[in-house]
């Protein structure tokens, strides 16, 4: 199949960026969505061209890396995959397909389709430690877990930080990601020991990297390649709320 695409090319945050048309044929629709823009590069590159600068790492949906807003919609067409699983079967045969970063102002641009999300990793230190010991693998049952917590922590871990749920979000709120972050611990019993420490720590540290408020728009929930629900920012407002009730803030 053959597609046109719109890419944004952007040298630096400080400098203009523009969409620039580039021409892909003679693709495998089995092909993914970076491999196509693998077979783009390869061809610009023997044109003597800069290629498009774009984030991956896995290709397989775990790491969180990819990041590409596709045809309007971050991690494009397909629900719940990322855009290293997004496959171009998923388009039209001569369509023409946009694509720009994620755009929000606490991920600012490096370069074409990459933007710098280390205020993710910060909002992840600010979560600090646990105190459990953590060390060889302790016997199954030495610790019991309720059947239900245990669901939970696991569906709050599948979080991969890829930031769509920013990216597609109208004040690019964060909620989501960090409800999963703050979740995920917080429902174990390893976890408890830190509950309010880390809801108070990881909410103060979003707000100061810039995100914006959350509305619960649902449209994080839209994108989110690992189906990361909404109830895990009601649970993360119930534990900040409870939090600031117990410490007082502090
Ligand atoms: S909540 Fe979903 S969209 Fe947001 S960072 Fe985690 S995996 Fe990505
Ligand atoms: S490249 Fe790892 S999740 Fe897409």
């Amino acid at each position: 199949m053959n597609v046109k695409l719109r890419v944004w090319r952007q040298d630096n945050a400080q400098s203009e960026g523009r969409f620039i048309d580039y021409e892909a044929r003679d693709l495998n629709p089995n092909m993914s969505f970076l491999e196509m823009l693998d077979v783009v590069n390869e061809e610009i590159t023997k044109r003597g061209g800069e290629p498009i600068a774009f984030d991956h790492d896995c290709r397989e949906g775990i790491c969180g890396m990819c990041s590409c807003v596709i045809n309007g919609e971050a991690h494009g067409p397909e629900s719940k995959v990322a855009t290293c699983q997004t496959y171009l079967r998923s388009f039209e045969d001569g369509e023409t397909i946009t694509v720009e970063p994620f755009r929000a102002k606490a991920f600012p641009l490096i370069k074409d389709l990459i933007v710098d999300r280390s205020a993710f990793d910060r909002v992840i230190q600010a979560g600090g430690f646990i105190s459990a010991a953590a060390g060889a693998a302790p016997d199954g049952n030495a610790m019991l877990v309720p059947k239900q917590d245990a669901d939970l922590a696991m569906d709050a871990a599948a979080c991969i930080g890829c930031g769509a749920c920013v990216a597609a979000c109208k004040n690019a709120s964060a909620m989501l990601f960090v409800a999963a972050k703050v979740s995920h611990l917080n429902v174990l019993p390893q976890g408890k020991p830190e509950k309010d420490r880390r809801a108070l720590a990881m909410v103060e540290q979003m707000d100061k990297e810039g995100f914006g408020a959350c509305t619960i728009t649902g449209s994080c929930e839209a994108v989110c390649p690992k189906g990361i629900s909404l109830n895990f920012i009601a649970k993360m407002n119930r534990d900040y709320l409870g939090a600031l009730l117990r410490t007082g803030g502090k």
